[in-house]
């Protein structure tokens, strides 16, 4: 980071209630069928075992979509309006924006991300190697609520790219998913776009070794995911008590993560006890995939036009451009 230079503007739109999010935790976990929001995975530990699960050759959706752009940027970036304000949604540290701060020089970056000293060390880094793009900072959980329209509105005539990589969309249930684009349309005025990855339908076999994998990154991930809930709310799950495991549901198209009890047990959750039977599970995440037309479906039903899809050469993963139907 270039010290001289002044650092990017930031605004903090997080409402934060955490006696409320406790009490969603423990409300999922004390329901018949257990669940915990997979936001819980990433504290400190579960982004440091994400960045290797994303490194894994059974995890074929990063470097997938990385290879899609790789082909594709400048087609893609061809069909992106000038002088944009190109948004980046959980931005983390900017790295897959960065090509397109080259392939499309856009008027403004617009980082959006959760953990807000990352997002300012990010931004100025970026600010450092592309001085004549103006980098803002939204501190903001988006997935809540995109609350950006007066920042767009500072810049009426360049208009917003939103930047959605990484098919995180998957993680969404399809309602929320549509309702998370609903919002992104409602930012895109007339010109808008969105350009989103997305990992799509393939063989089980592949898909279920992507979340358990041989060295067993995914079953650590997915159960570090008990050392927050024992932080969050006072618990006692220990985690040798538990195995991960995934499982491609083809009627949802989804993989379900989930932790099977190892043995009848008895959890403490404050004052609160939760009993788990023997193969009774806790739900952890769910990982849609699509296919490139029920994708392109749901935009349409979002208020997106018909978008353009690029795919690698098996198939695996999309990246879709969509503009305001
Ligand atoms: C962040 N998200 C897109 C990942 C996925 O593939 O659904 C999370 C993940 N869970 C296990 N492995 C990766």
């Amino acid at each position: 980071m270039n010290l001289a230079m002044p650092l990017p503007r930031i605004e903090n739109r997080l409402r934060k209630n955490p006696a409320k999010e406790r009490d969603q935790l423990l409300q999922g976990l004390l329901q018949p069928q257990a669940r915990i929001n997979p936001k819980y995975f990433y504290d400190d530990c579960g982004c440091e075992i994400f960045t290797r699960i994303c490194e894994l050759d059974e995890y074929y959706p990063t470097r997938t979509e990385e290879a899609v752009f790789q082909a594709y940027a400048s087609d893609i970036a061809q069909r992106l309006p000038e002088h944009a304000q190109w948004i980046d949604l959980g931005c983390g540290d900017c790295a897959k924006s960065r090509r397109w701060m080259e392939e499309l020089a856009p008027r403004r970056l617009i980082g959006v991300d959760i953990a807000a000293e990352f997002l300012k060390l990010s931004l100025a880094d970026v600010a450092a190697v592309h001085p004549r793009v103006e980098c803002v900072g939204v501190v903001s959980d988006f997935t809540q609520q995109l609350d950006i329209a007066g920042l767009l509105a500072e810049r009426p005539h360049c208009p917003p790219i939103f930047f959605y990589p990484g098919s995180s969309i998957g993680n969404f249930a399809r309602p929320d998913a549509l309702q998370l684009l609903q919002a992104i349309r409602s930012h895109c005025g007339a010109d808008g776009r969105l350009l989103i990855g997305v990992d799509l339908v393939k063989a089980r076999t592949v898909l279920e070794a992507a979340y358990d994998d041989a060295q067993g990154v995914t079953a650590e991930f997915n159960l570090n995911v008990l050392n927050v809930v024992n932080r969050e709310l006072d618990g006692n799950f220990r985690l040798e008590d538990f195995r991960h495991q995934a499982v491609f549901d083809s009627r949802h198209s989804r993989i379900e993560m989930r932790l099977v009890a190892r043995n009848d047990l008895v959890v403490k959750l404050g004052n609160n006890r939760r009993a788990f039977q023997q193969g009774e599970h806790i739900l952890t995440e769910y990982s849609h995939k699509y296919t490139p037309e029920g994708f392109s479906a749901l935009l349409e039903e979002a208020g997106f036009n018909r978008p353009e899809c690029w795919t690698d050469d098996r198939g695996w993963f999309g990246v879709f451009l969509a503009g305001p139907a």
